[in-house]
């Protein structure tokens, strides 16, 4: 993990700290417009229902009482469509991404589909531009691996919560079931970066998508530095045999 020292990684490469990010953004821009149809082909659909859970834990109220969500890493609005699809009129969402290019696919798609509860802003997780304690929920959802210095973002995220809120963030974990683990290893590094090359054209930022989800910290280190952060009552649940892992923490 980045910490005292400059170097980081990007998949399977060690890298600058400082060069990360823009690493990250060639890989979202090179793949933006298919972003969507790739999650599906890639997991199946599975994508659907490990978000549905994460739309569960913000459990927006249905009633007309404000409700604010940040969306951290929002890309295309995904979470964030769902979320004011479950809510009643309070709700609201801000989707905060780095890449304009998956904002402008967002924008349109909300757009499309008539929805005005949801705001597209530009910003980086590591430096939010929002005041201190604003939202009454923050989610991540495959977003955290991306961020160079993961800590940070934390930190952010726990700022920008109100005193009551919750910090809830879905991410690829590790394999822990007997059998599925080469299956998952062989179907990742065999199967997802030809299928990234056929739909987007870009093996290489599907291989970075293989290779990033093994660099990410196991579940209970990950929980380790989201208390780190401040945030109590922390939990993780693992999905699908442990191929995601939706982690929660409050601000109290
Ligand atoms: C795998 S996509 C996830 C998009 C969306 N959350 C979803 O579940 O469909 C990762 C997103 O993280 C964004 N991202 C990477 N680094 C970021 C940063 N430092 N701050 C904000 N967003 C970032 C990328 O631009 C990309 O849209």
């Amino acid at each position: 993990m980045p910490g005292a020292t400059d170097e980081t990684h990007f998949g399977e490469q060690t890298v600058p700290l400082a060069d990360k990010q823009d690493m990250v953004d060639g890989v979202f821009h090179s793949v933006a417009r298919r972003y969507d149809l790739m999650n599906d082909l890639m997991s199946g659909g599975l994508h659907r229902a490990w978000k549905s859970a994460l739309v569960t834990a913000v459990n927006p109220p249905k009633s007309e009482r404000p409700f604010a969500l940040l969306d951290l890493a929002g890309g295309t609005g995904d979470i964030a469509f769902r979320v004011v699809e479950a809510g009643g009129p309070g709700t609201r969402v801000t989707v905060c991404d780095i890449n304009d290019e998956m904002l402008a696919v967002g924008r349109e798609r909300a757009a499309e589909r008539g929805i005005d509860a949801v705001a597209f802003e530009q910003g980086n997780a590591e430096e939010l531009a929002y005041p201190d304690r604003s939202f009454d929920c923050v989610t991540i959802a495959f977003g955290i691996r991306n961020v160079p210095r993961i800590e940070r973002a934390l930190a952010e995220a726990y700022r920008v919560l109100r005193i009551g809120g919750r910090f809830i963030c879905l991410e690829f974990s590790a394999v822990d079931m007997p059998g599925l683990d080469k299956l998952y290893d062989l179907y990742s590094f065999q199967v997802i970066p030809r299928v990234g090359q056929a739909v987007t054209g870009d093996r290489d930022a599907y291989q970075y998508l293989v290779e990033s989800i093994r660099k990410f910290p196991k579940p209970k280190a990950f929980a380790r530095m989201i208390e780190d952060a401040g945030f109590r009552r922390v939990s993780v649940t693992q999905m699908t045999g442990g191929v995601v892992a939706l982690h929660s923490g409050w601000r109290l």
